[in-house]
């Protein structure tokens, strides 16, 4: 059976009030359009055309050359939309599927129903329809009194009786592509919008003698997004979709109102997302980690056992059984290996940290190869900057960094050598040696007794009175 699909994807997107084709937006990690492809791809459907407007640059961007474009210059409505890939659609056999490009939720399940049912009930075509809550904006599916769909009437052109149907149009749709061929031949733009509605293509195809099957599915799965709100909506579903899918993987979340996933993230099971966290890309997780309370993870692969609290990271690896947080910066290209800690206020960058290290608080690591063993006193830095290029340090296994200590740019710190406590190391240190690299310390003798008397105030030694008068 020869299917191919047409996606509409033309429109202005007045409501979205964007810069960009509302089809572009981002749900869940992927943009909306791609949603609508790869459900298409998923149902067996690769032969796809969009037609596409003034925004078709963006979209090309996204689905690339693997499809078929058609170019809709003036936006006449969806009925013309249609008829732009008239071309796509002479000669050919089989059915047609038809789908706005602003519905990422719909599935291929649903797709696959409307062709079944076209192709099985002799069909000259099949809506896919829902019950509505709300159906106020939605074309509404008229039945006549044997049930039997007669027409599609769009809201503005509907009567006070046709007002009250809750059973609307989602505008996905199955046709024979010979009989949609012929009806969109027929439309006239006669309605409220002066538009050629595909929707009038249903009547002509019943007027013509011909059935036409409904397949009703979940409001849910057809919502088109229009506006912000709707994409709003449709971002929090599709969320609890992806979460809800997880959950039956084994995985726990505390909410998945402030908690956000990505489409194509992994998370192994009895890990723990705590809430206020975003998973974002091609983020991996491992089994029984905790992760959050609110932390991000953009394309971030993580082993198993290990615990990240309120932190960011981003194009990075961190290993199993590694500490991170409260409050650390990984940043991309960085490899954390297992069992290192990285604390509180801590930032890395394009950074290699060996197993076992330990930077628990306040420290910079950039550009930097860190063996084993490492211990980062609190408030280390990595000048990793020589005035020209980003050039980190190279600190080898069991190291020893004293706090408040500077590393600077190319320095290499050997194998088993200590920093002193406030040191600038310029220098390479040995292994085993000891750096230091500050200045000695000089102790003045009575100096704040002869200060306050310089000032004429009258010092009273701690052990007499407690205070300066
Ligand atoms: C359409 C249906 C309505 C249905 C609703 C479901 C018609 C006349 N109405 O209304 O019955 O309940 O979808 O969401 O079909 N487009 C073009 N070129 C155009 C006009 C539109 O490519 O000239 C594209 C849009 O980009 C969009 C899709 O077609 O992806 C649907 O257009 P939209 O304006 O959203 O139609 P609705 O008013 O929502
Ligand atoms: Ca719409």
């Amino acid at each position: 059976m020869e299917i191919c699909a047409v996606v509409m994807a033309a429109g202005k997107s007045t409501r979205m009030k964007s810069n960009h084709s509302k089809v572009v937006f981002q749900v869940a990690g992927k943009p909306i359009i791609k949603w609508v492809s790869d459900a298409l791809f998923e149902a067996g459907c690769s032969d796809q055309v969009y037609v596409v407007g003034d925004q078709q640059e963006e979209i090309r961007n996204i689905l690339g050359e693997h499809v078929a474009y058609a170019f809709q210059e003036k936006r006449l409505g969806t009925g013309h939309a249609v008829m732009q890939a008239a071309p796509f659609l002479e000669g050919r056999d089989g059915y047609v599927i038809v789908l706005p490009g602003d519905c990422p939720m719909v599935t291929s399940e649903t797709i696959r129903k409307a062709i079944d049912m076209t192709a099985e009930g002799g069909y000259a075509a099949t809506v896919v329809s829902a019950v509505a809550e709300d159906p106020a904006g939605y074309g509404r599916l008229v039945r006549d009194e044997n049930g039997n769909v007669i027409k599609i009437v769009e809201h503005r052109d509907c009567t006070e009786e046709e007002l009250k149907i809750r059973e609307i149009n989602s505008s996905m749709y199955v046709f024979s592509t010979p009989l949609l061929l012929s009806a969109l031949g027929r439309l006239g733009a006669e309605n409220a919008q002066k538009e050629y509605y595909l929707t009038d293509t249903i009547g002509i195809l019943i007027g013509d003698g011909h059935k036409v099957g409904v397949a009703i599915c979940d409001f849910d799965d057809t919502r088109g997004i229009n506006d912000r709100k709707q994409l709003y909506e449709a971002t929090k579903l599709m969320n609890r979709r992806i979460i809800a899918r997880h959950m039956a993987e084994g995985v726990q979340f505390l909410d998945m109102n402030s908690t956000w996933v990505h489409h194509q993230v992994k998370i192994g099971r009895d890990t723990v997302i705590l809430p206020g966290s975003t998973l974002m890309g091609e983020t991996v997780i491992g089994e029984n980690c905790i992760i959050g309370e609110n932390t991000r993870l953009d394309n971030v692969t993580v082993g198993d056992d290990t615990t990240i609290d309120s932190s960011i990271a981003s194009h990075s690896v961190i290993g199993s059984d590694c500490r991170i947080g409260p409050f650390s910066h990984i940043r991309p290209d960085t490899v954390i290996k297992d069992h290192v800690t990285i604390g509180a206020y801590v930032e890395v960058k394009n950074s290699k940290i060996d197993e076992y290290t330990r930077a628990r608080h306040l420290t910079y690591v950039g550009d930097s190869t860190v063996g084993k063993n490492v211990n980062f006193g609190c408030g280390t830095i990595t000048c990793n900057f020589d005035g020209q290029d980003k050039v980190g340090c190279t600190i080898e296994d069991n190291v020893f960094i004293g706090g408040n200590s500077n590393i600077v740019s190319s320095v290499v710190l050997g194998k088993d050598s200590y920093i002193a406590a406030g040191s600038t190391i310029t220098e390479d240190v040995p292994p085993l040696g000891l750096g230091i690299g500050r200045s000695k310390q000089v102790n003045k003798e009575e100096w704040v007794a002869k200060k306050s008397r310089m000032r004429g105030a009258n010092y009273i030694r701690l052990d007499d009175k407690r205070s300066e008068v």
